[in-house]
């Protein structure tokens, strides 16, 4: 199997950016985290990230094909975007939601997601640990299909 990890706004920044809340490890290393634990699950991992909710969306269709499954995490347009769930809702791909801090323990704004009525399910507050928990569930659903 194929999967997408797909980061979203200023998530480019990770490990310079509010190290107190999203931790010291950068963008590149959560990637190659991915890549490494997708490699031991016998998963091929390709990842984006992109600041434009736009190309998140037309990489949301791109995905159904190539890929089997995502791994997203759509930083702060999680709160927002009606349109990255329409997207994830239109293409019939799992979608597992993932953040690095526990939105849930933070502002009252970042307790709404509109990627989770979409999504498999939703992984917050483990760190870049997140995303190897994500990837791991993939593994269970594309197991059970
Ligand atoms: C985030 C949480 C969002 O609320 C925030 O806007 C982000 C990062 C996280 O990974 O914890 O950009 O998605």
């Amino acid at each position: 199997p194929s999967v997408l990890i797909l980061n979203g706004p200023n998530l480019n920044l990770l490990g310079t950016r509010q190290p107190e809340v999203y931790g010291v490890t950068t963008l590149a290393d959560v990637e190659k985290l991915c890549t490494d634990a997708g490699a031991a699950l016998g998963f091929d991992v390709a990842c984006v990230q992109s600041n434009h909710e736009g190309v998140l969306i037309d990489q949301i269709h791109a995905a159904k094909g190539p890929h089997d499954g995502i791994v997203l995490n759509a930083g702060a347009f999680t709160h927002t975007s009606i349109a990255l769930m329409d997207a994830i809702a239109s293409v019939e791909l799992p979608v597992v939601e993932v953040h690095l801090s526990n939105i849930h323990a933070r502002e009252s704004f970042r307790h709404r997601s509109y990627i989770a009525p979409v999504a498999v399910g939703q992984i917050c507050g483990f760190g870049a640990r997140g995303y190897v928990l994500a990837l791991d569930a993939l593994a269970d659903v594309f197991a059970r299909k």
